[in-house]
């Protein structure tokens, strides 16, 4: 593996690639073979180790029997044809060493196959193992890549690169110890036998037809291999479209675009289609080729050796050998060009899958990072400039202070910055030039895994796991009792909605959480949240998805879980954080004002012309319900209309 670079964390990240194609030129056949070795060979497990030198013990005993069949073969042969009556006399009996012959014969085939089961018995075990090794290796790596990386890339795409990978492992294990390893030392037996019982003659054309075999074979793979990755390459697009699509179900039905999806579907579909027709034209073009190399050199050495017989020099069952051994030889021959393939395409498919291995995350722990000590749990942001592509700056000389125990609002337009700051204190990305500190800590210097642990999020657009509601909330903290994730339903006033579901707690929740509304997706995330306890909270808009009724009765338990902790609030409604004790208004990345509610009123900035606007607003709404009311009461509209 090569070794990891790791961007000086002052400058730029390094711009990433956005397809995962582009991450497959990055890594070639020997690097994943010499990564794949550990796998197949794992330290530590002397047991996968011992089937291993089992497999290959048991593999070289099949290969003897297999090449002893045809001897037999040969011997029984020249036994009959020695023992074959004269014309016109009644025939003898089968002397005993004949039976022996025959039955020698049927025990070795049948202890070829027995042999080859036991061998993959062993090879299968040690190849699952590697594919769960690696499949968790990945899996971990997948998460600590950075926020950046899984934004830029396709879920769809990554879960099947894994799943090829898995595919690829096995592959190579199948096809490499299973069909080439004893290819060649089947090969090489061949050639000695025929050094025995024939001469040099034969094996310069047994070994000349399987090296124009191979070579031919490798050359249409490889023609083969290019329009199987366009096959890949079809299908992985056809697959993100579809998924993006169904994903955005809702949004296609708004817009009535079902055709416009279906057309590009299928147009990803009919390059597909034509990738798969030319896999099969080119399959009849390398059976046929195969075919016809092999057959010529087997009927020429047949041809010397029936020579050979007529001339005195060669039994019959020399000529009956020859044929029996090269038509053993083609079996495992015959495969090769599936094993060329296979491997090749196995190495293909884990290409990607190394080349994701060696992505480096974008934000590392330093060597030797501390945990985060949290003694009171002040924020303090220095100087803090950040962008997410170089040439577009989001935040411009930040300073603020989030003083221990306080509540601090950040206010301002959408894409002013806010949920950046948010990210950057969450080290989601680590910013170009400033500092974030934590109780004098830099949020660089400490693990990610503390920093973490000491911040709770309910961000602006919860996305909840497509599993329970219970499983959702003690993901909060997974080692919560009942009680305690009942407490928390409580204060996230959640738990008289859930008591209205037939299936309480256990009710699911749909993939990304969809079965519910914006506001009980959002009360689950508070409540999972609150579970967490941490001294540091960071609402990003947690209450903007509700109506302003249940805002009001979530308000009061977030000001209560916000009691004595350092909370960073992120506003949409201001009527929300008229209490902090300190209110940042940003706009364009830059902090334009900041202080209380009534010092920003005062200074009739910015803050206080948005807070006219959203009183205006609100009045407006408070007096079409009252007017709604009052019609209701007058008997002109009925009650249920409010709603
Ligand atoms: N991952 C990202 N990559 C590039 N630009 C981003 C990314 N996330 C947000 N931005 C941009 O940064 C700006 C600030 O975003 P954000 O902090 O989410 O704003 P808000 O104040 O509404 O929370 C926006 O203009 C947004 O387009
Ligand atoms: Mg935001």
């Amino acid at each position: 593996m090569t070794p990891h670079h790791r961007p000086p964390t002052s400058s730029h990240p390094k711009p990433q690639s956005s397809g995962l194609s582009d991450l497959s030129a990055r890594a070639n056949h020997w690097t994943v073979i010499a990564g794949l070795l550990p796998f197949v060979w794992p330290a530590g497990r002397p047991d996968l180790r011992l089937q291993v030198v089992l497999a290959f013990i048991v593999l070289v005993i099949a290969k003897l029997v297999t090449i002893m069949v045809p001897i037999v073969f040969k011997e029984a042969t020249d036994w009959l044809t020695a023992n074959q009556p004269a014309a016109g006399t009644t025939g003898g009996v089968l002397a005993l060493s004949a039976t022996g012959l025959i039955l020698a014969y049927g025990f070795g085939r049948v202890m070829m196959m027995v042999l080859n089961q036991i061998r993959d018995l062993f090879f299968t075990k040690v190849g699952q193992h590697a594919v769960r090794a690696l499949n968790a290796r990945t899996f971990q790596h997948l998460h600590k890549l950075s926020l950046r990386f899984h934004l830029e890339r396709r879920t769809g795409g990554l879960s099947r690169v894994i799943e090829r990978a898995a595919r690829g492992i096995e592959l190579i294990i199948r096809m490499g110890f299973l069909q080439l390893v004893p290819t060649v030392l089947e090969l090489a037996l061949v050639c000695i036998v025929l050094l025995i019982y024939f001469d040099i003659v034969y094996v310069a054309i047994v070994l000349s037809t399987v090296v124009l075999y191979m070579w031919f074979t490798f050359a249409a793979s490889e023609w083969r291999i290019q329009i199987r990755r366009e096959m890949n390459d079809s299908d992985n697009d056809a697959n993100t479209k579809a998924i993006d699509s169904l994903l955005n179900f809702e949004t296609v039905k708004y817009f009535g675009n079902e055709e416009l999806e279906t057309r590009r579907f299928d147009a990803a579909m009919a390059r597909y289609e034509h990738a798969a027709i030319r896999t099969y034209y080119s399959l009849g073009v390398l059976n046929s080729g195969q075919a016809a190399i092999f057959t010529i050199g087997m009927t020429l050495s047949m041809w010397l050796a029936a020579r050979g017989v007529v001339a005195g020099t060669h039994t019959v069952g020399d000529f009956v050998m020859i044929n029996a051994m090269m038509i053993q030889l083609y079996m495992p021959l015959n495969f090769m060009g599936m094993v060329y393939r296979e491997i090749k395409q196995g190495l293909v498919d884990l290409e990607t899958m190394f080349a994701l291995l060696e992505e480096n995350p974008e934000v590392e722990d330093k060597p030797g990072a501390k945990a985060l000590v949290v003694q009171h749990g002040g924020i303090r942001f220095d100087n803090v400039s950040f962008a997410y592509d170089r040439d577009r700056p989001i935040l411009k000389d930040i300073s603020f202070d989030v003083p221990a125990g306080k509540m601090v609002a950040i206010v301002g337009p959408s894409g002013a910055g806010k949920s950046t700051i948010s990210r950057i204190l969450f080290r989601f990305y680590d910013i170009q030039s400033g500092a974030v500190t934590i109780d004098g800590q830099d949020v660089r210097d400490v693990t990610q895994k503390s920093l973490r642990a000491a911040i709770g999020v309910v961000p602006q657009d919860t996305v909840l796991f497509n599993d329970t509601i219970h499983y959702n909330i003690r993901y909060g903290r997974t080692d919560a009792t009942e009680a305690e994730i009942e407490e928390a339903a409580k204060l996230a006033q959640i738990d008289r909605f859930i008591a209205t579901l037939p299936e309480g707690y256990r009710t699911m929740v749909g993939e990304r959480g969809l079965k519910l509304s914006g506001g009980e997706k959002q009360r689950v995330a508070i409540a999972r949240t609150i579970l967490k306890g941490p001294p540091i909270l960071m609402l990003d808009e947690a209450t903007s998805a509700l109506d302003s009724h249940t805002e009001k009765e979530i308000q009061d338990a977030l000001d209560r879980v916000a009691r004595n902790r350092t909370t960073l609030v992120i506003a949409h409604r201001l009527s929300t954080i008229v209490h902090a004790d300190n209110i940042l208004v940003l706009d364009g990345g830059r902090l334009v004002e900041q202080g209380t509610h009534a010092e920003l009123i005062e200074r009739n900035g910015l803050y206080a012309s948005l807070w006219s606007r959203q009183r205006q607003a609100e009045k407006a709404r408070e007096e079409l319900a009252q007017a709604l009311e009052e019609a209701a009461r007058a008997g002109a509209i009925r009650a249920d209309d409010l709603v």
